[in-house]
């Protein structure tokens, strides 16, 4: 429980955290503004390495990049209309793109001045936000959980002028399903979502149907995005997800690697 002490107490410090351009209310001498803690690391995101790994919507002008704005902005309706703050980006099977899409809409959702992102890994068993973001080693949530000093674990990832923090994800060898539905992660969602309730929190989670990671957290969510893949996803698969979705509002399917845009089928390229 002591790991969980030391994250409210990162996460009171975080929600301190000035925008870019602000200054630090409280911040005491010696501590850089604009840092998390004085131990927080801060990573600088390379947009060509960004955009190698699918990641495009941190900057408005990247091709692709709107159609994440769109997705952004119908999102958030959804979830302020009902203050949800909880979003698991999940899919049916595995490779379908929820890492590139949890990314991508917590880069678009940075880039909105009034708002605050925090993105979570929470795929134990094939984390890849820090690998995709190019945030280097880290030990991730994992380390959080198993009572490590957390205060390095949470990132303040900034690109041009904007920023969201992260969480980084960690492999567990020690039963991912476990971790999912112990009271430790119980404990660590609850802290977070009261003292990061300023902030949209993405957790970039498993696939449904390739075990019970996801069916265990999903109570804990305030909402869903399912990321079907094209030609890896039936419509089976979908169904079955039904299933286990009856209680957590889906606010968006996203039809992921659809090879013709909207775009395209009217004419606008
Ligand atoms: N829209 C897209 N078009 C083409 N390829 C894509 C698209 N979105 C993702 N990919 C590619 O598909 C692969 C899987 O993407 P990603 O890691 O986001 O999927 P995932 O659902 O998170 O996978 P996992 O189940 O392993 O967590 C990656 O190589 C990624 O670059
Ligand atoms: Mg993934």
């Amino acid at each position: 429980m002591d790991s969980i002490k030391q994250a409210v107490e990162l996460a009171r410090a975080t929600e301190n955290m000035p925008r870019q351009g602000e200054r630090a209310p409280g911040l005491s001498a010696g501590v850089r503004p604009g840092s998390v803690d004085a131990r927080t690391r801060e990573v600088r995101l390379n947009s060509a390495h960004l955009e190698s790994s699918r990641i495009v919507a941190h900057g408005a002008s990247i091709e692709h990049g709107r159609y994440y704005d769109m997705l952004r902005t119908q999102v958030l309706q959804e979830m302020d209309k009902k203050s949800w703050q909880f979003l698991a980006v999940t899919s049916p099977t595995a490779a379908c793109g929820k890492t590139v899409t949890a990314c991508n809409l917590a880069l678009s959702i940075a880039r909105l001045p009034e708002r605050l992102v925090l993105l979570v890994d929470l795929d134990l068993r094939k984390p890849a936000v820090a690998k995709y973001l190019g945030l280097g080693d880290t030990g991730g949530i994992l380390s959080v959980l198993e009572g490590a000093s957390p205060s390095s674990e949470i990132i303040q990832a900034n690109i041009g002028p904007n920023s969201l923090l992260v969480l980084p994800g960690s492999v567990s060898s020690s039963g991912s399903s476990e971790w999912m539905a112990s009271q430790t992660m119980s404990t660590l969602l609850q802290t977070i979502k009261r003292d990061f309730r300023s902030r949209i929190v993405i957790f970039d989670m498993p696939p449904i149907l390739l075990g019970d990671d996801v069916i265990s957290i999903l109570p804990r969510m305030d909402a869903a995005l399912l990321v079907a893949g094209v030609g890896t996803t039936s419509v089976s698969d979908i169904k079955e997800c039904q299933k286990h979705l009856q209680r957590t509002p889906v606010v968006r399917v996203v039809l992921n690697k659809a090879t013709e845009s909207a775009d395209s089928y009217y004419g606008y390229y």
